[in-house]
């Protein structure tokens, strides 16, 4: 298949974003504990900061399905707005996988920090970043 949505969240949030990529796609998000379905040529992966990394599950789900996976493209919540896309396209790149040159990010609620994030306007932004690279890759 064309595309596929994967993520890892604790508290959720990044499975909002998720579900907002993926209703666009036309696919189904699905934690990354269940199998991707088959061969896919992009992965958007999402994941997030947890003490300035990502969660390692994140990084033996890329080794396990190396073999079917074309092109990752990242997205990403945490508390401080950085993203994971520089740990995930290490990973991505050591398992002979391509990266996608853009990534999305946006803040994620964190004990007080950024309450009710993501939100609309998060989700939205999400929604655009994948029309846009559905249009770059002719879709
Ligand atoms: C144990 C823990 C450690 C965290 N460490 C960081 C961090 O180093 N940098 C950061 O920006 N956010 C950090 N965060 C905040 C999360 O990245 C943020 O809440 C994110 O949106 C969580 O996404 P999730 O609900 O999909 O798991 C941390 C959160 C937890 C629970």
């Amino acid at each position: 298949m064309k595309y596929a949505v994967a993520y890892y969240t604790r508290s959720g949030n990044t499975k909002k974003v998720a579900d907002n990529i993926a209703e666009v796609l036309g696919v189904e998000a699905r934690d990354i504990s269940l199998e991707l379905p088959g061969k896919v040529d992009y992965l958007f992966l999402g994941s997030s900061l947890y003490a300035f990394k990502y969660d390692e599950s994140v990084e033996k789900f890329i080794e396990k399905n190396a073999g079917n996976i074309g092109t990752i493209v990242s997205f990403s919540t945490s508390a401080s707005g950085n993203s994971t896309a520089k740990f995930v396209k290490e990973c991505a790149e050591k398992n002979g996988i391509k990266f996608y040159p853009h990534s999305f990010k946006c803040p994620g609620s964190f004990m007080l920090f950024n309450p009710g994030r993501p939100n609309e306007k998060d989700l939205n932004a999400a929604r655009d970043f994948a029309k846009n690279i559905k249009s770059e890759l002719g879709d």
